[in-house]
């Protein structure tokens, strides 16, 4: 898949981070060729008609514009004249035709209001292909927040038990184990996640085994980490605790869209992961996965396109392609915390699992929902789909590699949350990118001072903003528990955690749009 971004000894070598980017975007374009040639552009699929405005695309083939100064997929998107939205890692934004075709839907349901809670089992048909897992499995939740809390609420934890968590989730996670220490009495055992040189995948995984205990019953991890970028080695680590029998679940809020996700080869127990960030759907909206299987060979499915046939109504069946599972342990003991069917047909019933039952059936029906918005939730999805996921994640993380190399030619290796191969490594293949201008000797693992700490986190702040004002560039800032560089065991304590910058880069941005955000920040923040 990345053979192009592994081809040559690249390190810090912005030329050859660049011509990556175009390989990348060569390869974004063939996949959209082929998917105008496989749908006809204005030809209705199940929800999809029309994805990308004729007009542009055809104005986008003729200009010949090259994919430095454009993306392929830059024309889908309406984003105001001028603006440079680097920051998808806290939201995305959808393709134009998305928002039009979202936009009727609501219209049309004004005039002709319909109660809406039925529908979902054709969607979760058509995009669970896309996330390597079953529709059984998949539900459209409301953000990553919602599938966590609905996670870890069924989960029956009980007083003593242990989770294994890190020292960089996102509030949503934090919020979320507090709350099973404060009201079940779990113990959490934390994690330093390592940055800059001294991450690595290895060294991760050490941490998660050196808090391990007969008690242990589930880890949450977030993958990547919000903070710094870094894709935690996901697999070996649902992998590794399945092998001791513990539950794994994973805050995935910005892998669906940022780049391949196979669910059933990354072996977790649960995910969460947002519909709004990288995947470009609208506000609220999410995926939650609950394994329902164990069979390590692929299949293809019979499954219905009634939401009311796991109750008994009989439904046409369509087939459906699902891999096989790496995880093969016993299914965990879940129960839903918020449906209208609660032991309806069997499923779920005092949490007990069964491969055959349509689990996200129950899971999905939560009262009366936002047609539009899910519909254009799933026609995101289908785009993705069809312009191939892994030539927009081939594309997104070569254009990551490009402004990390921008970023270690201007400021040094040193300054970035993860270690910086020319090629990416496995931990830094997504579209968040994360580093420190600030601290002393533009090394992100610098020791602070709490005075020095607060120093950085009001001229990251200020210079966020000027990004934002003089330039109208949307990037963000995070208050990172670094690792030390005096002790590369530790990491930052309270009071003294530093300011980086996090940009994030997307399949609509260009290396052009790079270019413009480093040679801003080389006017707005320090450099050697
Ligand atoms: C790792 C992580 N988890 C959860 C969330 C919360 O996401 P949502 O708004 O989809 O609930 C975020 C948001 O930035 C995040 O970065």
């Amino acid at each position: 898949m990345n053979e192009s971004i592994n081809a040559g000894p690249v390190w810090g070598n912005v030329a050859a981070a660049k011509a990556a980017v175009d390989e990348a975007a060569g390869r974004v374009q063939t996949a959209r060729r082929d998917f105008l040639k496989l749908f006809g552009y204005g030809s209705a699929g199940l929800v999809l008609g029309g994805l990308i405005p004729e007009a542009a695309v055809a104005a986008a083939a003729a200009s010949g514009v090259s994919a430095a100064n454009q993306s392929p997929y830059a024309a889908a998107f309406g984003f105001d004249p001028g603006l440079l939205y680097m920051n998808i890692g806290t939201t995305g934004a959808s393709p134009t035709q998305v928002v039009k075709n979202a936009h009727q839907d609501y219209k049309a349901i004004a005039g002709n209001p319909t109660a809406y809670f039925f529908g979902q089992q054709v969607m979760r048909n058509t995009i669970a292909e896309g996330f390597g897992c079953d529709p059984y499995e998949l539900v459209l939740s409301f953000n990553t927040t919602d599938g966590l809390w609905r996670i870890v609420m069924g989960i029956p934890f009980a007083p003593g038990d242990e989770l294994i968590t890190t020292n960089m989730e996102e509030d949503a996670g934090m919020s979320a184990y507090r709350m099973l220490a404060d009201r079940f009495g779990v113990v959490i055992k934390t994690v330093n996640i390592p940055t800059n040189d001294a991450y690595s995948d290895a060294e991760v995984l050490a941490r998660f085994k050196a808090r391990h205990t007969k008690k242990t019953k589930a880890i949450l991890f977030s993958c990547p980490i919000y903070l710094t970028g870094a894709r935690l080695p996901a697999k070996q680590l649902c992998k590794w605790a399945a092998k001791k029998g513990i539950i794994s679940i994973v805050d995935g809020a910005h892998l669906p869209g940022m780049v391949v996700l196979d669910l059933h080869d990354m072996g977790c127990d649960f995910f969460s992961g947002a519909g709004h960030k990288w995947q470009c759907g609208p506000g609220q909206t999410g995926f939650l996965y609950v394994r329902n299987g164990f069979d390590p060979n692929p299949q293809v499915v019979q499954r219905p396109t009634s939401d009311f046939a796991p109750f008994g109504v009989p439904s046409p069946m369509v087939g459906i392609p699902v891999p096989g599972y790496t995880n093969t342990n016993p299914l965990p003991t879940y129960y839903p915390t918020n449906t209208l069917l609660y032991g309806a047909g069997g499923i779920l019933a005092n949490g007990i699992r069964d491969p055959s039952h349509n689990v996200a059936a129950v899971l999905q029906l939560i009262g009366n929902g936002s047609r539009p918005t899910q519909n254009a939730l799933v026609e995101c999805c289908q785009m993705w789909d069809a312009w191939g996921r892994p030539a927009i994640e081939d594309y997104v993380v070569a254009l990551a590699q490009y402004l990390r190399s921008r970023i270690v030619d201007s400021w040094g290796f040193d300054a970035l949350s993860i270690p910086f191969a020319g090629f990416a490594d496995a931990s830094a293949r997504t579209g968040l990118t994360s580093f420190n201008p600030f601290s002393p000797g533009f090394d992100y693992n610098a020791d602070l001072t709490a005075a020095q700490s607060s120093a950085q986190g009001a001229a990251s702040a200020a210079a966020v903003a000027t990004l934002k004002n003089n330039y109208q560039i949307v990037i963000r800032n995070n208050s990172v528990p670094h690792t030390l560089r005096s002790n590369p065991t530790q990491n930052a304590a309270p009071g003294t955690f530093s300011a980086p910058l996090r940009i994030s880069t997307h399949l609509f941005h260009s290396p052009a749009d790079v270019d413009r955000v480093i040679n801003a920040l080389l006017e707005v923040v320090p450099h050697p």
